[in-house]
């Protein structure tokens, strides 16, 4: 695998050129560090975002999603904390005025070379707006910066809808804001980004080991998306935790720019529900059905980046041979499942019976995922191409499929093996190599 600045280059321009992520609002030159996600961009982040849910939502009984407003009214923001403490410390070159986190502990400015900083002061980093036509103190709301206190002002009509009892999980996939001093490293640090968060209700005497558990779900969804063996766990000490969090484990990922966090882990304690019961006045406790008992639950909150996800994803599978690139992706996340080429593009037996095959996979009852179509140029360069997005099969209609046997190659993107397979056997194979492999 080539080297950290030559990698990153290569996936960015990869992206580009394939569209997966273009530059945001490039034809006006762009606006600093904001991305678009292009038509296998788009595909890839839904992939990882479905499998998510599935994994935490649809198969499990004990958890369940909402989708809150991005937009929540501002006492929220004050109970929770991020009014007062949600500050990365900045400093400013005195001589340019370009502005930096404190803690990187920048010497000189990268823009202009002077060494005369200020003092660092806090920068609050939620964005402000304001409701309505007059900006005025008392309209002034927040853009979220993170999905979890959804499901805490949620937590009661959870408790009243859907009668879970603890331990239980709340979920929520969207996006979060947060004017980064610093933004940067492609799509690592933006200033608009999306979260899955899951806020999981315990007893406050069974945290410790509930945070176990997380850990371990959260070890089992890197090994599922096939990134693990670039992920290193560290523990947060506690100058550098959350305000909210007793205890911290972050999932960092060996990027080609440096490891750096990717997901993290914190105990919330009961922090959150105790703040929003006081501010808001409303009894927020949960009453044990079976001893009576009221208490305000204690919360375990994993929560991962979707696009810090989508990164170390493109980064683990990123691959060159001598005569290709390619994006060994886990199948079930790949943009398209499968291609269809006839082998000539001039032969019409040859392009109807592909297009017969190419209708009957993307209609089938079924629904087995998005499939490329492609008849230009000859069968290698389509390798190549499909190779280059990480498209895991490319089947071949030939003259043996309609003049023989009614078979077609199916050739394996990692292995380059292309076993013949039957035309009529082609949607179950493709469903178990891709969704039960
Ligand atoms: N609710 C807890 C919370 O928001 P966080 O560690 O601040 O915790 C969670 O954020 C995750 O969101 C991070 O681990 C990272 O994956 C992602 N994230 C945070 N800031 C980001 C940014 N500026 N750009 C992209 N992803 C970001």
């Amino acid at each position: 695998m080539p080297e950290s600045q030559d990698l990153m280059d290569k996936i960015v321009s990869l992206c580009k050129r394939r569209g997966f992520v273009f530059p945001g609002s490039e034809i006006y030159g762009g606006l600093a560090n904001s991305w678009d996600y292009g038509p296998l961009g788009v595909e890839l982040k839904n992939n990882i975002k479905q499998l998510w849910w599935d994994r935490f939502v649809h198969r499990r009984d004990d958890i369940v999603g909402i989708d809150a407003a991005l937009i929540m009214n501002p006492k929220v923001w004050e109970a929770s904390g991020h009014i007062a403490t949600f500050n990365d410390p900045m400093v400013e070159c005195k001589k340019c005025h370009e502005r930096y986190r404190a803690d990187q502990n920048i010497k000189k400015c990268e823009k202009c070379g002077s060494a005369d900083f200020t003092d660092a002061k806090n920068f609050n980093l939620m964005f402000r707006t304001h409701l309505g036509p007059v900006e005025n103190q008392d309209n002034t709301v927040y853009l979220r910066p993170e999905t979890a206190q959804g499901m805490f002002v949620n937590f009661k009509n959870i408790l009243d809808t859907t009668r879970k009892t603890i331990p239980f999980g709340i979920a929520q996939i969207g996006p979060a804001f947060r004017n980064e001093i610093t933004p940067g490293n492609f799509i690592f640090r933006t200033r608009e980004f999306e979260q899955m968060e899951i806020e999981y209700f315990v007893k406050s005497e069974e945290w410790e080991k509930w945070f176990e558990y997380w850990l371990n779900e959260q070890k089992e969804w890197l090994k599922e998306i096939g990134i693990s063996d670039g992920s290193v766990f560290v523990e947060i000490p506690e100058a550098d935790r959350a305000h909210y969090s007793k205890k911290s484990i972050d999932t960092e990922f060996k990027f080609p720019f440096g490891q750096k966090e990717l997901y993290g882990l914190a105990y919330r304690t009961d922090y959150d529900l105790a703040n929003h019961q006081k501010m808001s006045g409303q009894n927020l406790e949960y009453t044990d059905p079976k001893t009576n008992e009221k208490y305000l639950p204690h919360c375990i909150e994993p929560t991962w980046g979707v696009n810090r996800t989508f990164l170390a994803i493109l980064c683990s599978a990123y691959r060159e041979d001598a005569d290709r690139v390619y994006l060994s992706l886990p199948p079930k996340l790949a943009p398209f499942k499968a291609a269809v080429f006839p082998l000539l593009a001039n032969k019409p037996q040859l392009v109807e019976k592909a297009r017969e095959i190419y209708s009957s996979l993307v209609t089938s009852h079924l629904p087995l995922g998005p499939i490329a179509w492609d008849e230009r140029g000859n069968v290698g360069k389509r390798y190549y191409s499909q190779d280059e997005i990480g498209t895991p099969f490319c089947i071949t209609v030939d003259f043996d499929t309609v003049e023989k046997d009614n078979t077609v190659t199916v050739r394996n993107r990692d292995t380059k093996a292309q076993p013949r397979v039957k035309a009529e056997d082609l949607e179950n194979y493709l469903r178990t190599q891709v969704y039960e492999e």
